[in-house]
Formats: structure tokens, C-alpha cells, sequence
């Protein structure tokens, strides 16, 4: 059967799933049919993950027992603490991440992916693991000691504690968990369909999740929001968005943080943090960053509104985690933080009617061709 060849795989489904919506028109996003502003009002970063894992809100004793469950295997193995003390410091922290995820699965079970009690004990230990990792990674690159996790505190804030070796003011917390439940999911992104050609093969979860570390790493992914703050930066003050728009566009040159391909308006959640970030400067001050953002989306607008680009959600994440004194090289790993419930939840989807992926390609080489001896070679 004859096919189109769809650059990207744009507007081929490569898969039916229950898991999120997007409306790219009405810039509407939605988990398990929950649009995420509501879950942002009202839930928290793991009831949201219990959410996409299993396809509802959980009752209160569920909610309480994955909540546990996560929070008791946030410890990593010494074994993986001294891998990640042997890596190079100048390495990026989401190589690391990918390392060490990868051989988190050499420690556990998990290559019978029938086994459906063994599969929630890896979504949990992956989503109580990965940011202990990510914590032990940015500080063991700077030569300080990896922080233990602290049970008596929530998943955003122990993420915090275990970064900074001290525990946040509670509206850091807050503004980081709400982060979280905005990069879960999206459908079906790079990453996640990284992760489900991997799941298809019924490869073990931690190799899943090390493809989709893969996959997000890049610039035009998850990668962009580091990359956002290094334009800012670049661009130094307001005055001077107009000159640098004006240059980059003449060049065919990109606005990192926008764009997307399935928005054609601002991405809600790029609307979320935009307030998030409102809320936190207002009580933690101003941040240049964020009054560089506000006029490059203005400027951007005379540009680029005809052609349907608008910020999105990587566009004020970085700047959100720049004045919580986190590092740009970490935003990435935050956003795998994240993003692990999402993959995990398309890894069990995938898993329920599972078939090899195997697209076919379209030739455009020859056919033939002689083979030359070296020697006849030009
Ligand atoms: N700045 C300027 N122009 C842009 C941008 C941008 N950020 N994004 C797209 N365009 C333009 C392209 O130059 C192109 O113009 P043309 O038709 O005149 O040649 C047109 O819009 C279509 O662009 P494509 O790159 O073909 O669109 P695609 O759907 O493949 O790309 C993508 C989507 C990769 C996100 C793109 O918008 C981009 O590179 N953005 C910058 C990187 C970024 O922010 N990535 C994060 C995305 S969100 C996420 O993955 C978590």
C-alpha cells in the first residue's frame, strides 16, 4: 500500500490513547479529560500522576498509599550515587540522568512487563527515583555532597531540600509542584513516542524512560527551555528585543520558546507559569529575565502572529526556576521530573494491546550499483 511520506510524522496518529488532549485551536489541554488549569487550582504533581497512571482521581486512601509508596522510595542505591560521582562534571546533567536511569534498572526487576504488580512498583520507584538522581547530579557536579531525601516532606519540596541542602519557603513548593503537573503530559511528543517504540519492543520500564530522557534532551524538545534563558540572557535588557528579534528572524534564525505543532495560540500552559512567575516576583522580587520575556512576546507578536507562533511552555519555565537559584543545565532534568508520569502512563497503555513499532520508509536511494574494488575506486 502506498503512503505519503509525512515529514516529522506530522498529523499521522501513531496511537489511540485515553491519557491527554490537546486542542491546539482553542489552546485547550486536558489529562484524562481533567483540563490541567483545574488540576493546577486543585491537585498536586503526584494525585495528577496517579491520574494519568491509572485514568482517575484516586480516592483518598489510594491517593495516600501511592503517595507513601513514592515518598519511601525516593533513596537511591550507594552503587548509583558513586556512578554518578564518576561522570564528568562538564557532562550535561540529562546524560546523566539517562546513565543513571538506565542503570537504575539493573537493580530491579522489571523485565516482565506482565508481571502488573511488578509494573506499578517501577512507576513508583521512576517517579520517586529520577529526582533524587536529578538533586544528587547537580550537586555531585559541583563537588558537595549528595542530600538524602526527607520523608516528612512533599515531592516539590524535598526536590528542593535535596538540591539546596535546606528546605524551601512553601510558596517555592507550591509554584514548583504546579510546574510539575504542567510538564506530566502532552501527548504525543517526541519523547513519548521515543519511549512507546522502545515499549513496543516490550523492553523493561527504566530503558523506556532512558529513551524518552533521549528524546527530550534536544532543543527543539524539552531541551529549549535552557536555551530560553541563555537568549534572554543574551538579549541583556529590554531595550534591545526589538534589534535581536529583527536580526534573528532576518537570519531564518528560531525564538526558542515558541512555536509548536499543534498550538496555533499561546499554550495554556505557557499562560499558567507566565502567572506563576507574576506570583513568585511579587513576593520574592523582580526578575530582569522575566521583564526581557514580557517585551520579546510583545515583539514577537508583530512577527510572528500571522504564522500562528506563540510562546510555549518552555518559554517562562526557566525563568521561574533561574530565580529559585536553580541552574540552567537543570531545567531540562526538571522537566523529566515531570514528564516521567506521563511516559510511564503511555508505557502501561502501550503495554495493554501492545504491537511492535515497525513503520516502513520510502526508498530514495539506488539500486544495483556495482560493488568497485579499492583500487578501481575515485
Ligand atoms: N521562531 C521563529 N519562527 C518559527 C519558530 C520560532 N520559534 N517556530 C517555527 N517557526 C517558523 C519556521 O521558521 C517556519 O517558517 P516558514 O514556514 O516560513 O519556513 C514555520 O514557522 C514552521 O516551522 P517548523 O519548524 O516547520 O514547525 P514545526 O511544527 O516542525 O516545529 C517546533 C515546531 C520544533 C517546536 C518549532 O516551533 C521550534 O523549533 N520552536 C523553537 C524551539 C522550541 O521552543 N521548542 C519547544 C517546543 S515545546 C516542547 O517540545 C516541550
Amino acid at each position: 500500500m502506498a503512503h505519503d511520506f509525512m515529514p516529522g510524522l506530522a498529523g499521522v496518529p501513531a496511537a489511540k490513547s485515553a491519557i491527554s488532549d490537546v486542542d491546539g485551536q482553542r489552546g485547550v489541554l486536558e489529562y484524562r479529560g481533567i483540563r490541567v488549569e483545574d488540576l493546577c487550582a486543585n491537585s498536586s504533581f503526584l494525585e495528577t500522576s496517579y491520574l494519568l497512571l491509572f485514568g482517575h482521581l484516586p480516592v483518598e486512601q489510594d491517593l495516600s498509599r501511592f503517595v507513601d509508596d513514592v515518598t519511601h522510595h525516593r533513596r537511591i542505591k550507594f552503587k548509583i550515587i558513586d556512578l554518578i560521582k564518576c561522570l564528568p562534571e562538564t557532562g550535561h546533567p540529562m546524560d546523566a540522568l539517562q546513565a543513571a536511569v538506565a542503570a537504575l534498572g539493573m537493580f530491579y526487576p522489571g523485565r516482565n512487563v506482565e508481571d502488573l504488580d511488578n509494573n506499578y512498583w517501577s512507576a513508583v520507584r521512576l517517579i520517586a527515583k529520577v529526582p533524587t538522581i536529578v538533586a544528587a547530579v547537580a550537586r555531585m557536579r559541583h563537588g558537595d555532597d549528595h542530600v538524602p531525601p526527607r520523608d516528612h516532606l512533599g515531592f516539590a519540596a524535598n526536590f528542593l531540600a535535596m538540591l539546596f541542602d535546606q528546605e524551601p519557603p512553601k510558596v517555592w513548593a507550591h509554584i514548583l509542584d504546579v510546574c510539575l503537573i504542567l510538564h506530566a503530559e502532552h501527548t504525543m511528543n517526541a519523547s513519548t513516542f521515543a519511549g512507546l517504540v522502545t515499549a513496543s519492543t516490550l523492553a523493561d520500564p527504566y530503558t523506556v524512560v532512558a529513551s524518552s530522557i533521549g528524546a527530550l534532551k534536544g532543543p527543539l524538545h524539552g531541551g529549549a527551555n535552557e536555551e530560553v534563558v541563555q537568549m534572554l540572557r543574551e538579549i541583556g535588557r529590554p531595550s534591545r528585543v526589538r534589534a535581536y528579534v529583527d536580526e534573528k528572524l532576518k537570519n531564518k534564525g528560531k525564538l526558542m520558546g515558541f512555536g509548536h505543532r499543534v498550538y496555533k495560540v499561546k499554550d495554556p500552559r505557557a499562560v499558567i507559569l507566565q502567572r506563576l512567575c507574576e506570583q513568585l516576583f511579587a513576593e520574592f522580587g523582580p526578575s530582569p529575565l522575566y521583564e526581557i520575556a514580557v517585551e520579546l512576546e510583545k515583539v514577537a507578536a508583530d512577527y510572528l502572529d500571522a504564522k500562528q507562533i506563540y510562546p510555549n511552555v518552555d518559554f517562562y519555565s526557566g525563568i521561574i526556576y533561574d530565580k529559585m537559584g536553580i541552574d540552567m543545565e537543570l531545567f531540562t532534568p526538571i522537566f523529566a521530573v515531570a514528564r516521567v508520569a506521563g511516559w510511564l502512563a503511555h508505557w502501561l497503555e502501550q503495554l495493554r494491546e501492545n504491537r511492535l513499532f515497525r513503520p516502513e520508509q520510502i526508498y530514495a536511494g539506488e539500486h544495483n550499483r556495482p560493488y568497485v574494488p579499492i583500487d578501481q575506486r575515485r
